[in-house]
């Protein structure tokens, strides 16, 4: 029998997000006057643009605001994510089957809560997200780890998929454009991987919260696009956050058949009920208004793409893939492990973030966060000047 706790085991198992805790550990030696340059948000730059900020503003005046509206989100706010999804995912949606939710976070929480038993597994293509394998657990899932290394672009097959399946297996989780690596599945990839997961009867949650940041042309198609015939055992994760430098407002959401809505629905309803009025009132007007600011800051985070994967891919030991997608870079650094800088030497890329961060004031999270040793992710969603900056410090650091 387990011994008894102060708090409950499954709580207290529930790791730190170590995204979160690398972004505090830089602000924290900024603070102390430190000239720290951080690449571990994951969060724009970029203020929210002012039309948005402006309906925001509208909406604090406006006393219908004060109430409590409906746990699953406003009329019309539910109205323009069925809007979108038919736009983006190419996926024809009622708004009664679409729910607002405390930011993209909050989604992927309670789709597993939602489809996940006791023992129940779902495949995690791996390196993932690291909030994914703690939220299946914590709905009493298993994740089920399937790793894909750069040199097949962080990009797992249908045959490693089928290789993980067992009959437990009741979740696909898929995600492209990916966090931490950028990896963006082709049309065809995407279509073999729906059209495996539809044979074998699995569910698949879709993360598509970075599908407007795509680059080089390419678009980041949805599996139920795809594969058409996936809908009724699919859920599309989605959220304002990183399309229109929303991280703040806290406004995300989910899709999916009328059953899976419902639970979840039940749940949003015990849990936090309605996301705050005004946040959902500024999301409208991200969804429906223009949408000029997004494709600039497109193509500032594409300009910074490519200087950080070609200044990283310049070190000795660094092997950086070009992402097609979100605001990552995913470079293996398996080539700088075992030697020795500045006296320091690094055997996983745990030591190794931490040897950036003592030596060259560059912090960036390490691989261990989202999967095995030997990676870091660099966020390139900060300014020109201090990306340029952070690279060069590592530039010399390691072929000092
Ligand atoms: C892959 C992925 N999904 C979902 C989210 C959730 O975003 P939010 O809760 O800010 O909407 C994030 C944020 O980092 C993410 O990277």
């Amino acid at each position: 029998m387990t011994e008894p706790t102060r708090i409950s085991h499954r709580i207290a198992s529930i790791a730190e997000s170590a995204t979160l805790k690398v972004d505090s550990k830089a602000k924290a030696l900024q603070a102390q006057g430190r000239p720290v340059i951080s690449y571990a948000a994951g969060e724009p730059d970029f203020a929210t643009p002012a039309h948005i900020v402006e309906a925001a503003s509208r909406a604090v005046l406006d006393p219908k605001n004060y109430r409590y509206t409906p746990a699953v989100g406003l009329p019309d706010l539910r109205e323009a994510i069925a809007a979108k999804t038919l736009r983006d995912s190419g996926l024809s949606v009622s708004a009664s089957q679409v729910i607002v939710t405390n930011g993209g976070k909050q989604a992927v929480y309670q789709s597993f809560a939602t489809l996940l038993d006791p023992g129940d597994e779902v495949l995690l293509p791996t390196p993932y997200w690291t909030t994914y394998p703690e939220a299946i657990r914590l709905a009493g899932g298993v994740p089920v780890d399937v790793f894909a290394g750069s040199e097949q672009n962080y990009l797992v097959t249908v045959e490693q998929l089928e290789a993980a399946r067992t009959e437990r297996t009741k979740v696909l989780l898929f995600v492209s454009p990916s966090n931490p690596t950028g990896a963006v599945y082709s049309e065809e990839q995407t279509r073999a991987i729906g059209e495996w997961a539809e044979a074998n009867g699995l569910w698949v949650i879709t993360d598509e919260i970075y599908q407007n940041l795509t680059y080089d042309g390419v678009r980041a198609v949805s599996i139920v696009e795809a594969v058409p015939a996936l809908a009724d055992r699919a859920i599309l994760v989605n959220g304002v956050a990183k399309t229109y430098a929303m991280t703040g407002w806290r406004v995300g959401w989910m899709v999916g058949p009328a059953d899976a809505i419902k639970g979840a629905a039940n749940l949003q309803s015990h849990l936090s009920s309605n996301v705050s009025n005004i946040s959902q009132r500024a999301a409208i007007e991200a969804l429906n208004g223009p949408q000029d600011a997004v494709e600039e800051m497109r193509l500032a985070f594409d300009r910074r793409r490519k200087a950080i994967v070609a200044g990283l891919n310049a070190i000795d030991g660094v092997v950086c893939p070009t992402p097609e997608g979100a605001f990552y870079v995913y470079p293996d650094v398996t080539g700088l492990l075992g030697r020795t800088w500045g006296g320091v030497t690094p055997t996983t890329s745990l030591e190794l973030a931490d040897l950036i961060l003592d030596q060259a004031e560059v912090a960036a999270v390490p691989g261990e966060a989202f999967g095995p040793s030997g990676f870091l992710r660099l966020s390139y969603a900060l300014g020109d000047e201090p990306l340029a900056e952070g690279i060069e410090r590592l530039q010399k650091l390691f072929t000092a």
